[in-house]
């Protein structure tokens, strides 16, 4: 670890929820689960769902504007815009460029990225080679999802899983010592079978047929997805330690994908870290993909359990399949 490498910080984090929260006990009425099965195979109490006139850009902006606030930098400043989200407004164009207008931006850079749940950390990473190599000064890294319009709202074993939300980092060098320390990213495409939504791409374009099978919505095998997690989340936070010459014993918080509690307790119990170490903020949120480890760093920060001169490893995992993992010394 080079002890002068120009090194990517976090400014400034912002998150944004639509209005609406729907409980397990509502869910109750539209599909056969119970707020005890939810709870307890999940975690999730509640989670917030979007307006049917809110796209991921309207989420996104708003978190985006809180980030470049707490960043102390105004959208003019912005160097390059990274969308990380697998519900975007529409194929085309960019859910970036669509927000880079909502900012009053042009001629800045801007792309989406398709990583599924662990769209973020792709996202972080890559906006990081920017600051790294001195392109850019100020990067815009945003995840939002709104899951609810990709939804089988029949289909138990996801709907009491999916939720919408945004965050937003503004990334910018950071001082000797701080920043981001090493990063870790995987995919296993074989496994893509696992989680996917059929129908909207070029491979089977959305058609009656296909709507009437519900092909145009999130079709996943838990059991995969949740043994892939399982094994998945603690390997990349043990990878990314090591890269960064971190034991986990000097780690003051790991942020993971908000998927399921239980996953994120087995990973604590595999690393043997405490469970307190790990943000949980699933209860209020549910899963919403690429935008809960914003979301749940934002409210780390917000509870006060993230100082300047912590390490800290963010996590995530999803569709593709994919993984990827940040270790961090906060501050700039
Ligand atoms: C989906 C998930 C919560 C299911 O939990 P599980 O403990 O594996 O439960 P199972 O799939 O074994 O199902 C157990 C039973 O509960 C039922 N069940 C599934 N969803 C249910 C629900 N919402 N309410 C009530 N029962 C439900 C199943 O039909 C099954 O019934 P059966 O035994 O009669 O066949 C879990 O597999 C999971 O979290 N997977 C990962 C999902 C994920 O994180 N996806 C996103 C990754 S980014």
């Amino acid at each position: 670890m080079s002890k002068n490498k120009l090194r990517s910080g976090i400014a400034g984090v912002g998150m944004y929820v639509p209005d609406k929260t729907v409980t397990n006990a509502e869910l109750e009425k539209i599909v056969e689960t119970s707020d005890e099965w939810i709870q307890s195979r999940t975690g999730i109490k509640e989670r917030h769902i979007a307006s049917t006139e809110q796209a991921a850009s309207d989420l996104g902006v708003i978190a985006a504007k809180q980030a470049l606030a707490n960043a102390k930098i105004s959208p003019s400043e912005v160097d390059l815009i990274i969308v990380a989200t697998a519900t975007s407004d529409m194929q085309f164009p960019s859910t970036a460029c669509i927000i880079q207008a909502a900012l009053g931006l042009n001629d800045v850079p801007a792309f989406d990225v398709t990583a599924g749940c662990a769209g973020f950390i792709y996202g972080l990473s890559i906006g990081s080679q920017f600051i790294e190599n001195g392109t850019y000064e100020n990067v815009l890294v945003i995840g939002t999802e709104v899951l609810s319009k990709i939804t089988n709202w029949t289909d138990r074993e996801t709907c009491v899983l999916l939720a919408d939300g945004a965050g937003a980092v503004v990334l910018r060098p950071a001082l000797p010592g701080y920043g981001l320390l090493a990063l870790r990213l995987g995919a296993d495409g074989s496994g893509g079978k696992h989680l996917l939504m059929p129908a909207g791409g070029s491979r089977m374009p959305v058609t009656s047929e296909a709507i009437e099978k519900n092909l145009n919505t999130l079709h996943m095998n838990g059991h995969e997805v949740f043994k892939f997690a399982m094994k998945k989340l603690p390997e990349a936070v043990e990878q990314v330690l090591m890269a960064a010459q971190i034991d986990k014993n000097e780690v003051a918080l790991v942020i993971p994908h908000q998927a399921n509690r239980r996953i994120i307790e087995a990973a604590a119990r595999n690393l043997e870290m405490p469970i307190e170490k790990f943000m949980i903020n699933l209860d209020r949120y549910g899963n919403t993909s690429s935008a809960s480890i914003p979301i749940a760093l934002y409210e780390a920060l917000e509870n006060y359990l993230i100082k300047p001169g912590d390490n800290i490893v963010l996590v995530g995992f999803g569709a593709g399949l994919t993984w990827g993992a940040v270790a961090m010394r906060w501050g700039m």
